[in-house]
């Protein structure tokens, strides 16, 4: 590897950890060091946690990023065998998980492309299944990785909310282990609106915690490809896309019906108004059963406090406006009304090719004219 990427980044964290030159300088002779005898070098425990952060803080699309300070980072670079990363896997859903006391965390897995894959998107996720005729039971976002699931002899329930099981590929060359998790880890909501009883008749339900698995770090010129992490969920990425799209599971209009609404006429607005009730119910749901989660208002004030708090660290703060803005009202925050530079800095989590074959039909391209 090029040492310039490890010595900048030792460079950035150092200085924010506020050392003194002569540690500095001395890191950096050993990491140089290192890198001319093996090729690569090892961060310390302290690196790892700060780089993690960073990549947090350096996350473009993520309107969570105040708290990119308080993640808690698990060390779990020695976890080898398939057994010890599920453990670690496991001990991330409880840890996280909390009761409902949402924790952010990361599981940082060995480095290098000879390290640990995790097959899931997220460490917990629904299944969906495709039958003949095009219909889908389930997560239609989750169909290729369930007939995947399904190929290495996984059998689901095949109803609309089926846990899926953890997929672990210990190194490069070993086959993917498929592991249940216990039901017991698996903090889940049933979904109800305070005001319209009807809606919980839908049946929906939703899990506790995010947990993006599929992502890597980069971190120094270090890659982890296996490095879940979580925070909490804003009530929209529930409420008004995993819900609502058209491409997952598509409720909008039996929310409408159950609320009454005229659904033959497009001008009636019964979609937007599906959609703020589905908010509502979820945002609901979530605080009666005590599981933390942030709504989108809210969420986007802390946002505002992060810019200032970058602002005052002179640091530019970097962001991907498409992403940052909330689904529901978004011209009702700030984001909206304002240009962010999408800029990409290191320490950060990229998208890296799946491991197994996709099959999903191809979204929507989004952007771009028709005719040009
Ligand atoms: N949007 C994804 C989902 O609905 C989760 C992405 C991460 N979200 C978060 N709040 N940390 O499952």
């Amino acid at each position: 590897m090029n040492a310039e990427e490890a010595v900048e980044f030792i460079t950035k964290a150092y200085t924010e950890l506020t050392k003194d030159a002569a540690e500095l300088q001395n890191r950096i002779d050993v990491v140089r060091g290192e890198i001319a005898q093996t090729g690569t070098y090892t961060h310390t425990l302290e690196e790892l946690t700060i780089g993690a952060k960073m990549a947090w803080r350096n996350s473009n699309r993520c309107v969570g990023r105040l708290f990119w300070d308080r993640i808690q980072v698990v060390d779990a670079r020695a976890a080898g065998t398939v057994s010890e990363i599920r453990d670690a896997l496991f001990e991330h859903i409880r840890k996280a998980t909390n009761g409902g006391q949402i924790r952010p965390f990361i599981t940082i897995f060995k480095p290098g492309s000879d390290g640990p894959r995790i097959w899931n998107h997220q460490l917990i996720r629904y299944a969906g299944y495709a039958s003949e005729n095009g219909d889908i039971i389930g997560d239609p976002a989750s169909v290729s990785f369930t007939e995947v699931c399904e190929g290495l002899g996984w059998r689901g329930a095949h109803t609309e909310f089926d846990i899926l099981p953890l997929v672990i590929q210990e190194s490069a060359d070993a086959k993917p282990t498929v592991i249940e998790i216990p039901s017991e880890l698996v903090l889940e909501v049933p979904i109800a609106h305070p005001d319209f009883p009807q809606v919980a008749e839908l049946g929906l339900r939703w899990y506790a915690v995010p947990i993006i698995s599929e992502m890597k770090l980069e971190i120094g010129g270090i890659t982890y490809q296996a490095a879940p992490f979580n925070g909490w969920y804003m009530e929209t990425e529930i409420g008004a896309r995993n819900f609502a799209d058209e491409g997952r599971y598509n409720k909008l209009a039996a929310v409408a019906e159950k609320l009454g609404l005229n659904t033959k006429r497009l001008d009636s607005l019964w979609k937007d108004r599906a959609l703020v009730e589905l908010n509502v119910a979820v945002l609901d749901s979530y605080h009666k059963a005590k599981v933390q989660i942030v709504d989108h208002h809210t969420a986007a004030r802390q946002f505002g406090q992060f810019e200032t708090n970058e602002q005052a660290a002179g640091r530019e703060v970097t962001g991907e406006w498409a992403w940052l803005i909330p689904p529901v009202s978004p011209a009702t925050t700030h984001m909206f009304h304002q240009r962010y530079p999408n800029k990409i800095v290191k320490p950060n989590f990229f998208y890296q090719d799946a491991p197994f074959e996709r099959t999903e039909i191809t979204p929507v391209k989004r952007g771009g004219c028709p005719f040009h």
